[in-house]
Formats: structure tokens, sequence, C-alpha cells
């Protein structure tokens, strides 16, 4: 009998209901994971449940309450035992709303909304994981994005709150080391339910309702346009202890190559 690369790790993971989450959720049960979820959408925790039936231990709860973060760990515990790996990947999105466009009162709340969310909500699931994940020698894996690295793929409030996971994943690998390993994983744009901020209006806005998948493909120099699945592999890199023993405190962008995009070229030549 073959393992998998996570055989009998124990995993909780924010945001699993659906997108790359869900994507997670059911590539790590392959590889032999045990999975947690902590998800804000009743209806989606019931449809892991309705889907996975005792595999998978859905707790519904919002990432930015202490108390829920604590909920979903203690849940974890008492079905499986133990911690190994805490995936902070529930986010929201901006749709790209522009300083110039966005009037200052919309800036002000959205940004407390969406850094609640991206970057408190990634905080303080750390906090309630770290004691277990010490106790195991386990690992956490945020999920950034290209916002984590360029401009472009949102608008202020989306791009700052990504880079700022980059401080939180270089900080914790900092401070949990030689316990845990912390890393991050940026993707790229894919056709997930990913939704934008109440105060902005966009609490009913899919990504996919402001970008086209052939835009997207344009873009990339891998000239794809990706699916959530296309982002799995690096996660179960990251939370296998076999395959890493040594990588901490490190990002891997899988964006289908944006970084090597380059200087634009127009017609005619490159423009320098
Ligand atoms: N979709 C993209 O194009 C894209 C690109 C780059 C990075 N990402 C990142 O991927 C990650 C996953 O997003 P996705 O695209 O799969 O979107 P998604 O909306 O399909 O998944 C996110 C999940 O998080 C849940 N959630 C949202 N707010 C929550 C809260 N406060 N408490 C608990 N759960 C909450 C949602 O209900 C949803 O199920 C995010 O970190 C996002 O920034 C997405």
């Amino acid at each position: 009998m073959t393992c998998g690369w996570l055989q009998d790790q124990v995993v909780l993971i924010t945001g699993g209901g659906s997108g790359l989450g869900l994507a997670i959720v059911e590539r790590f049960m392959q590889e032999g994971a045990r999975l947690a979820v902590l998800e804000r959408s009743f209806e989606k925790c019931e449809s892991l449940v309705r889907r996975f039936g005792d595999a998978v231990v859905a707790v519904q709860g919002n990432v930015i309450l202490p108390e829920d973060n604590a909920r979903a760990v203690d849940a974890t515990i008492a079905r499986f035992g133990r911690l190994d790996c805490f995936i902070g990947n529930a986010a929201i999105w901006d749709h790209g709303a522009s300083l110039m466009d966005t009037d200052a009162a919309s800036l002000a709340a959205g940004f407390d909304e969406l850094f609640a969310v991206n970057v408190k909500g990634y905080l303080l699931g750390a906090k309630a994981a770290a004691t277990e994940l010490v106790k195991s020698e386990g690992s956490m894996i945020f999920t950034m994005s290209n916002s984590s690295f360029y401009p472009g793929g949102g608008g202020p409030l989306y791009t700052s709150s990504k880079h700022a996971t980059a401080g939180l994943v270089r900080q914790l690998a900092y401070e949990l080391a030689p316990k845990v390993r912390v890393n991050g994983i940026g993707p790229c744009g894919m056709n997930t339910d990913l939704r934008g901020p109440q105060a902005l209006g966009q609490a009913g806005r899919r990504i996919m309702d402001s970008r086209s998948p052939e835009a997207i493909k344009t873009i990339l120099p891998l000239q794809f346009f990706p699916s959530p699945e296309d982002f799995v592999g690096p996660f179960v890199l990251l939370a296998s202890r076999q395959n890493n023993r040594a990588l901490s405190g490190v990002m891997i962008q899988a964006d289908a190559g944006l970084g090597i995009r380059g200087i634009r070229h127009v017609a005619g030549g490159l423009s320098l």
C-alpha cells in the first residue's frame, strides 16, 4: 500500500468551503490527511458535512473572532487528538476599487472590513493554533496572492492586505522557529467564489464578475486560465513532513510566471 504525502496528518484550514480552500481539502484527503474547516458560510459547512461526513470537521464561524478560531482548534483536537498544520486561507477581495474612484468613507470602512478578514483573521488563526503546533512541531501555511508581490491584482485595500501577509509569514517563521515551519503561497487569478467587502457594496459580487478568463490567460506568461486545483501542489509540499524539513519563511509565487513578465513588449519593439 502506498502512503500519501500527508498520511495521518491533521490539518485545520480557514475558508475551506469553496474555491482554493475546498480544492485543498479534497487533495489533502487524497494524500491521507484528516481535515477541519473554519468557514463563515452555513451553507458551505452543510455541504462539507453532506459530502465528507465524519471525515471532515466543519466549524461554522468567523475568522475575525478570537473565540471562533479557538473553537475551531478545540473541535479539531476533540475529533482528531492533534494538529499538524494550520492553513490561513479565508479572505475577501476589493474588485480593484481604486484610490481615486473610491470615496474616503468607503475606503475607511472597506479597510476595516477587509483587513479584519485578510490580516487579523490570519493572525488570530495562528494564535489559536500555535500551542498545538509547537507541541506537534508542525507547520503553518498562509494563502497569499500575486497581490502580495505586485500591484494591479486588486485595489490598494487588497494589495496592501496581501503584502501584509508577507510580514506575517516572516515574523511568525522567525518567532516560531525551531518548532514550527511557517510559509506562504501566492496564487494568481482563478475562478472561485471570492467576494468583496459589504462596506464597498461587494458582498454579492464574485471575482469573475470583474475579470474574464481570457484577460487572466492573456496577462499570465504561462498563458492558461488556472483552476483552484492548479495551486494545491505547493500546499501539499509545504505541509508534508517528509518532503519539507527545510523550508520556513518561504513564499512560493504560484502565479504562472508573473515575475518573469519583464519589460512590456509594444508593437515594433521593446518599450524601455
Ligand atoms: N480567486 C482568486 O483569483 C485568487 C487569487 C489569488 C489569491 N487568492 C486567495 O485565495 C484564498 C481563497 O480564496 P478563494 O479565491 O478560494 O475564494 P472563496 O470565496 O471561494 O473562498 C474563501 C472562503 O472563505 C470564506 N470566508 C470569507 N470570509 C470569511 C470569514 N470572515 N470567516 C470565515 N470564513 C470566511 C468564504 O465563505 C469562502 O468559502 C484567499 O486568501 C484569496 O485572497 C484568490
